[in-house]
């Protein structure tokens, strides 16, 4: 490794998440021993509007610093790396070097120890297989990215750092890497909504599967899972504040409303006295919603002036349905539309008072089961410790936010 003396805002950055007890002694060292300069390239890209846009070293020095140093995740590639909008602007993050803090999450939620081999899934920058490579020795970490590009700029990044020994694969993370298996833990930096089984193949018995999860309804998480000596992984989400980019065979789509509706549809109208503050807050109902009506993504949208309005789409691009709620303020009941072959609001509903019906069960319950034949996520019994929730707040709160 190469000796350096972090940064003074680093280091401010490192002992708070060490302080906040998110950082355990040893990662707090691998944070500031590993340069984390080293992993970032000299175009960054940041938010303007709807749209990325490159901030370059040579132009902006101390900001680039500030974002690379920051608290806040740091966009490294847009677009699979052609840049999609115009004047060279981009849409949509596809590699990032994640927020510091839910790095931390996720290294303490693998469970990380000298001795163990580690696959990690999602290079990215190779910044987080340098602090594993710091722990480890980089020998014990194996990590596998999809973009030949980025795969190419962390290995040159891992080798300057000191830490060359790290076996870089590119490829389909999905497959995971068989040759090195078995690993004592995969860990995925990469969303994956359906856990491929090789993961759980590739782990030693008793050994770990994290990985961020997420679901197009957006209940999204970091979801671990202990392998058993039957070849099965069962597990939940020990986490539901995160949400991060998937695997690139597993995106979601998330249309926007203008790609499902159209001015010509002629929607079914009825009223409803469900709120959608309801079908839409918290993480517990959503959750369930999200288990039983797949491929529903919602919008919110709030309408123009400040008279307290507001409506939620609920759109499915595969079929082409929709429907939209609409919230105005002092009525207890709320105009519905829907539109197309599913009845996206039916299902919804019907879905929550599955839920309600259930007792609520809290996200928690939920138990992932990933075996030969797939992924299968069922409520588990109801104990005293998770039959306590708090979802039900009025007015309508986003979903997590986007950290990766
Ligand atoms: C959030 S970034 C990972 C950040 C990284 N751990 C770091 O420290 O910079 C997610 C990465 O996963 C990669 N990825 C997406 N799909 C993948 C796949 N199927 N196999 C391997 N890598 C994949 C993306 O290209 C992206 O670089």
């Amino acid at each position: 490794m190469t000796t350096t003396t972090a940064p003074p805002l680093w280091a401010g950055l490192v002992d708070g998440l060490a302080e906040q007890g998110v950082l355990s002694e040893p990662w707090r060292a691998a944070f500031l021993a590993v340069p984390r300069e080293v992993f970032i390239p000299e175009v960054i890209w940041r938010d303007v509007g709807d749209d990325l846009v490159p901030l370059c070293r040579c132009d902006e020095p101390a900001e680039w610093l500030r974002r690379v140093y920051g608290p806040r995740y740091v966009v490294t590639q847009v677009d699979d790396g052609c840049p999609a909008g115009p004047e060279g602007r981009g849409r949509v993050a596809t590699s990032s070097a994640s927020r510091p803090d839910i790095v931390a999450l996720m290294l303490e939620a693998g469970q990380v120890e000298p001795g163990m081999r580690v696959l990690e899934i999602g290079t990215g920058t190779g910044y987080t297989a340098a602090l594993l490579a710091e722990r480890l020795g980089a020998h014990n970490v194996t990590t596998i990215e999809v973009d030949p590009a980025l795969a190419a700029r962390a290995r040159a990044a891992l080798a300057t750092a000191g830490y060359g020994e790290v076996t870089v694969i590119t490829g389909d993370g999905a497959h995971g890497y068989p040759e090195g298996a078995p690993f004592d833990r995969v860990l995925s930096t990469v969303a994956a909504p359906q856990v491929p089984y090789s993961w759980v193949a590739q782990t030693r018995p008793g050994g770990l599967v994290v990985t961020p999860w997420n679901s197009a309804y957006e209940p999204a998480g970091l979801l671990s899972l202990t392998v058993g000596s039957d070849g099965t992984a069962t597990g939940g989400l020990v986490n539901t504040t995160i949400s991060f980019m998937q695997l690139r065979a597993q995106r979601i789509a998330r249309p926007a409303v203008a790609d499902v509706v159209r001015e010509t549809d002629i929607p079914e109208r009825s009223h409803t006295d469900l709120h959608a503050a309801r079908l839409c807050n918290g993480d517990d109902a959503p959750f369930a919603i999200a288990m039983e009506v797949p491929g529903c993504h919602r919008e919110f949208e709030s309408a123009a002036g400040d008279d307290g309005r507001w409506c939620v789409w609920f759109l499915d691009a595969g079929s082409r349905s929709w429907a939209r709620f609409d919230y105005q303020p002092d009525a207890d009941r709320w105009p519905v539309q829907q539109f197309g072959p599913r009845r996206l609001f039916d299902e919804v509903t019907a879905a929550y008072r599955r839920w309600d019906h259930a007792g609520r069960p809290v996200v928690t319950r939920w138990r992932f089961t990933v075996t030969p034949e797939g992924q299968r996520v069922e409520l588990a019994p109801a104990t005293p410790a998770t039959s306590v929730h708090a979802s039900d707040a009025a007015g309508f709160r986003a979903g997590p936010a986007r950290v990766s």
